[in-house]
């Protein structure tokens, strides 16, 4: 398997790429310098961090914020940073207003948060992807925040689905009181009316993200890249990180291994570490046999700003082999 990030650049199918790995490995600058490369290809790019831990804005060294902005000095490229945690208000949801009162209002939807964990993340990624989807862009690159987090979204179809379950559980519970209290809410039809507004609502969203999650199923159309440095710890990140998609049969097939010595000089400690990174270098190399494996190598200097990328995005069609120390 070539040792480049070609193959991914080259396939025409290609919709949805996920960069995922452990926290300051070069997810960030693995994204971005890929997301280069396809605006620069011409293709209509977008790359979006989920990461609560941004950086986007230092990589570009360019403010990014909530809504896609294009990158000053590439031509084709968007960029923008959401939060995953979510505010209810911002998901358009109806609420029972002007029905029940605003304590109640609320008491519906924190119930629903509450009792079913992550259906607030679930919630605002299916609104994610649908405005996405309707931006029309060729090609969406996720710096997806460390694994664990980034693997939970892989579950959201059944979060939301448990969610529909509780509003139904919750609907009785409400009926309940509204028929207790009389007068202090609206008629019946009322109730029932923006109730199914709810679940409507709901049902979309539970919609969406099975599209979504059968798209991501879709190895034409989407893939992930793991992002690991030569090190134990990471090592194993990505070890995981390939059982779980294997596992909810989402496509990987490039692994880009970071920060990689090439020591050309008499220095001990960079000649120590490098017989290190070696032993972990070729320990991939044999378990990845059916991977493109990408080597990049550590720079003088952090990859910052359009200049840096523009430099290190070619290193990753540009093919190294293990260093020899
Ligand atoms: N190959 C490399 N050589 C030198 N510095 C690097 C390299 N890859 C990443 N960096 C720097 O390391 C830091 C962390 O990288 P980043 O891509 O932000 O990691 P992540 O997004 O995984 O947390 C950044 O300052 C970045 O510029
Ligand atoms: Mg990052
Ligand atoms: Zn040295």
């Amino acid at each position: 398997m070539e040792p480049t990030l070609k193959n991914i650049l080259e396939n025409p199918s290609l919709k949805w790429i996920f960069v995922g790995g452990k926290g300051g490995v070069g997810k960030t600058t693995t994204s971005s310098s890929l997301a280069t490369l396809f605006a620069k290809s011409g293709k209509k790019t977008i790359i979006i961090s989920t990461d609560p831990a941004h950086n986007l804005s230092d990589c570009f060294d360019q403010k990014i914020g909530g809504q896609p902005i294009l990158i000053k000095g590439i031509d084709n490229l968007s960029a923008m940073e959401i939060d995953p945690t979510v505010d209810p208000d911002k998901l358009k949801l109806p609420t029972l207003q002007g029905f029940m009162n605003d304590q109640a209002t609320k008491s519906l939807l924190s119930e629903l948060i509450s009792s079913v964990p992550g259906i607030d993340e679930a919630m605002s990624f299916a609104e994610l992807m649908n405005s996405v989807d309707e931006m029309k862009y060729d090609l969406i690159i996720f710096d997806t925040a460390p694994t664990g987090h980034t693997l939970r979204l892989l579950n959201f179809p059944n979060i939301m689905e448990k969610g529909l379950n509780k509003l139904v559980q919750l609907r009785y519970n409400f009926q309940n009181l509204a028929s207790q209290f009389q007068g202090l809410f609206g008629s019946q039809e009322e109730f029932d009316q923006q109730m199914n507004q709810m679940f409507s609502k709901i049902e979309t969203m539970k919609d969406t993200v099975t599209k979504v999650n059968a798209q991501m199923k879709d190895k034409n159309k989407t893939t992930f890249i793991g992002v690991c440095i030569p090190e134990f710890l990471s090592m194993y990140e990505t070890e995981r990180l390939v059982q779980e998609l294997t596992k909810f049969k989402i496509d990987i097939h490039n692994i880009v291994i970071n920060q990689v010595l090439f020591p050309d000089d008499q220095c001990k400690m960079c000649n120590a570490r490098a017989k290190m990174q070696k032993k972990y270098l070729d320990q991939m190399i044999d378990l990845y046999d059916d991977f493109h494996v990408v080597i990049m190598p550590l720079q003088e200097n952090e990859v910052r700003g359009i200049d840096g990328l523009k430099q290190f995005c070619e290193l990753l069609l540009k093919p190294k082999t293990v260093p020899q120390v």
